[in-house]
């Protein structure tokens, strides 16, 4: 089965197998037939944040577990679940017409509800650990269903225990806490700016939304368009002292305060070191964005990590500085 229209690179790759998965049911049984065939399995969700760097030779399991729904409905606040499947800019705008705060900042992030507590998707000053309560999970180590709440997911900066136990963990269903009441967060550069002198008091989270919409299409390519996965590298944190150092030398540096030290811009390395706007026969750099990589014209996943790999190489022969990938690989020879 052809996975070029399954991944947000349109990377062409295929799968051994592949098969829907719209319940819990189904999950299991798709899980038996693999082991019983000794098949290893992939869990897909939006495939916004993968590179199939060849084919995939077991069962690609695309999850499609749809179902979206107000629970403990209690004042201001409420709690809404999405299966797994649902798309995840459609639920925000859900959310944020219905009037909740809590998830508004994170409109227009491609994928499913159940990929985003993976790398705890995050933009603008919001994460979703900021308001996900629990989630709803087969642990394939048991086959049970089981509950994790938000400590149980230690999240970090785009990192979570699904991230650091790939494949112990399939996501049926997420609970988020939203509110009515709670304070919108607008304190992000770009949206300060984009938001000029708006009257503040009187914005609605539907409002933010949009503003976030039109600041991410300013900056961010629609994968429709020119086919990417965001942000391809994590924003790497340096020691004090270090920074230090690298401030000395570029005083230009952009940086964000971190809780174990500073965060530096990876967009910024990349650009200064001379990538944004590059592009071969097949992929490229972002001229918008030195963080994304887009796939202009057929690429392999191979030439998007061969490029991946040039950039990585020269950001530390100029910084000193490694960066990391953000998306996960899939089907390396
Ligand atoms: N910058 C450059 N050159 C560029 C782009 C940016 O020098 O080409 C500098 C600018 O000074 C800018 C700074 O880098 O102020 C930061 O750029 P930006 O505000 O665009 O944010 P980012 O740190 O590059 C992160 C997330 C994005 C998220 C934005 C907004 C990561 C890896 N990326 O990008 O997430 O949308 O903040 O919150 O943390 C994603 O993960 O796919 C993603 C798009």
């Amino acid at each position: 089965a052809s996975l070029r229209d399954l991944n947000t690179l349109a990377v062409v790759a295929s799968a051994r197998y592949l098969v829907a998965v719209g319940g819990i049911t189904q999950l299991r049984e798709a899980l038996g037939w693999a082991a019983q065939h000794k098949l290893d399995t992939l869990v897909l969700g939006g495939g916004s944040n993968l590179v199939f760097a060849g084919d995939y030779d077991g069962l690609v399991l695309h999850m499609a577990i749809r179902g979206r729904r107000w629970e403990q409905v209690n004042g201001d606040a409420a709690v809404l679940v999405l299966g797994a499947g649902e798309n995840w800019h459609d639920a925000v705008l859900y959310a944020a017409r219905s009037g909740y705060r809590g998830i508004e900042n994170l409109a227009l992030i491609p994928g499913t509800a159940g990929a985003a507590p993976v790398q705890n998707i995050g933009a603008y000053g919001v994460e979703l650990g900021d308001t996900l309560k629990s989630v709803m999970a087969l642990d394939c180590t048991t086959m049970d269903v089981v509950t994790l709440t938000a400590a149980d997911c230690e999240f970090g900066y785009r990192d979570s225990l699904f991230k650091r136990y790939p494949g112990r963990y399939i996501i049926l269903e997420i609970r988020l806490g939203l509110s009515r009441s709670q304070p919108l967060k607008l304190g992000y550069r770009d949206l300060q700016e984009y938001l000029g002198n708006t009257n503040v008091a009187s914005l609605t989270p539907l409002e933010v939304a949009e503003a976030v919409m039109a600041v991410r299409r300013r900056k961010l390519p629609d994968p429709s368009v020119l086919p990417n996965v965001g942000s391809f590298f994590k924003n790497p944190v340096v020691d004090a002292a270090r920074f230090e150092q690298l401030q000395q030398q570029f005083p230009g540096v952009v940086s964000y305060p971190a809780d174990n030290g500073v965060k530096l811009a990876a967009a910024w390395l990349i650009d200064q070191a001379g990538w944004k706007g590059f592009r071969n026969a097949q992929v490229g750099i972002h001229n918008r964005q030195a963080l994304v990589l887009i796939n202009h014209s057929g690429g392999s996943g191979e030439d998007v990590l061969g490029l991946a790999e040039e950039v990585l190489q020269s950001v530390q022969a100029r910084f000193g500085v490694e960066l990391e990938m953000e998306p996960g690989v899939v089907g390396r020879r």
